[in-house]
């Protein structure tokens, strides 16, 4: 099943670690050069990566290539000026321009920011006066959690390229609890390319995963895009280079007594790959001001024409579907979520007739999947008409393609964490 997954994925063909730059720009001496004019030079350019690239692009990563020094940052100048141009970089998929709301820490480049580094690669990336290395700071991670959970086996993938694994997980709640924050430490970056979590709420839920896993030969069990299994609530996703992640002041998320989490990791090896041991480190408290809850927004009867390249599906819904009475909610961050054809989404309210954007991806992709915050939360009333509209690519295919789990089916979803 995950074989079909490779012509779509995109993935960097390299392993992470052994990434090159696809178009070294032409010039081969890597001694400084000096200025070729008016344009900008490495000091232009270096200011921009210390603040919006360093904190990945480490030598120790998470990305794949350090930025660090201009001899390191130069033959990437072209692609460099591509992905801030396309906002593949830095990765933050939802829209972070003011045209719709706004974000917490979303380190979109400015309109100048991107022109500078356009016209650096465009000029062959020149020196200028100096090079000194510049000094990223790595990272927040997060320190002394309260519940580090842990996959229990060295994993190795098998030779298929991807692989989405779940493993059952306990966080040893002997009470209920409330989750506050969370992080994702890969024991193989390499191969590691995202973390999904979810809870298994009830005793049934946690029979129907380990019954999953006890029928898969392999440690845990072979999943996509959900732990398998009804009622269990998605917590969230992480994808390399998501720092520490703290759900807003005051807030967390109910985790019950005795329930697990299940840690699906995407897997993307290759041939000598080491094992994988990822653990997830969790921050509870015993109370929080407000309880949060994650709330879904999507549409089971969902069912794509096939042989679209850009094939819309929109639906509606209101926050009585979403919570089972019709109350308003505060709405703190979103989730979207897309399987491999998708292209785009975005959510909108509608109140007294007028529009709002409430989250725009333009460009959607699997590989990112994260939790975006807003810098002031959303009140969702009960009237308001919600609507989710989604684009896929549906070109590759001959049959109708449902919603559902599995890669063959499609997801137009949006999470939400809310409060009511
Ligand atoms: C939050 C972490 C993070 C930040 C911040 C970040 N990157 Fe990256 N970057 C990555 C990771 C991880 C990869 C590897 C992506 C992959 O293999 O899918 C990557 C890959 C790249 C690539 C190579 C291939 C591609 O996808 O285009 C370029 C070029 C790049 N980054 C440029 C930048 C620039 C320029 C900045 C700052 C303006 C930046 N990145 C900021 C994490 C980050």
């Amino acid at each position: 099943m995950h074989l079909a997954l490779l012509g779509v994925l995109g993935c960097k063909e390299p392993g992470l670690v052994e990434l090159h730059p696809p178009n070294p720009t032409t010039t081969t001496s890597s001694t400084p050069t000096g200025t070729t004019g008016d344009g900008p030079t490495w000091q232009d350019v270096a200011p921009i990566l210390q603040a919006r690239c360093l904190q990945c692009h480490l030598g120790e990563g998470p990305a794949p290539m350090s930025l660090e020094t201009y001899e390191s940052a130069r033959p990437w100048a072209a692609s460099m000026a591509l992905a801030v141009r396309e906002r593949t970089m830095p990765p933050f998929l939802v829209d972070a321009s003011g045209d719709c709301e706004e974000f917490v820490d979303p380190g979109w480049l400015s309109e100048d920011e991107i022109a500078t580094l356009e016209a650096w690669a465009d000029d062959g990336a020149p020196a200028g006066p100096s090079t000194d290395p510049l000094v990223g700071t790595p990272l927040a991670r997060m320190e002394d959690p309260d519940v580090m959970l842990d996959i229990g086996v060295d994993f190795l993938p098998d030779e298929s390229p991807d692989q989405y694994r779940c493993f059952i997980t306990d966080p040893g709640l002997a009470t209920d609890r409330f989750l506050t924050g969370y992080d994702v430490f890969p024991g193989n970056p390499e191969i590691v390319h995202h973390v999904t979590l979810f809870t298994l709420d009830t005793p049934t839920a946690i029979r129907q995963a380990e019954a999953l896993d006890a029928e898969d030969a392999a440690p845990g069990y072979a999943c996509f895009g959900g732990a398998g299994v009804l009622q269990s609530r998605q917590i969230t996703g992480w994808a390399l280079g998501t720092p520490e992640t703290w759900f807003p002041e005051g807030t967390g998320l109910k985790l019950y007594a005795g329930s697990r989490v299940v840690v699906e990791v995407h897997y993307h090896t290759h041939d000598g790959a080491e094992p994988d041991r990822t653990q997830v480190a969790l921050a509870l408290e015993d109370t929080v001001d407000t309880e949060a809850e994650v709330v879904m927004f999507y549409d089971l009867t969902m069912s794509l024409p096939p042989g679209d390249a850009a094939t819309p599906y929109t639906f509606v819904t209101d926050t009585e579907w979403l919570v089972g009475d019709p109350t308003p909610l505060t709405m703190w961050g979103v989730f979207p979520h897309m399987h491999e054809r998708g292209r785009s989404i975005r959510l909108e309210g509608t109140r007294n007739g007028a529009t709002h954007c409430l989250a725009d991806v333009p460009r959607w992709d699997f590989n990112w999947q994260r939790s975006y915050f807003y810098q002031q939360p959303i009140r969702l009333e009960p009237d308001d008409e919600l609507r989710v509209s989604c684009v896929f690519d549906t070109s590759g295919e001959t049959e109708p393609i449902p919603f559902g789990e599995s890669t063959e089916d499609e997801m137009c979803v949006f999470g939400a964490l809310v409060t009511r």
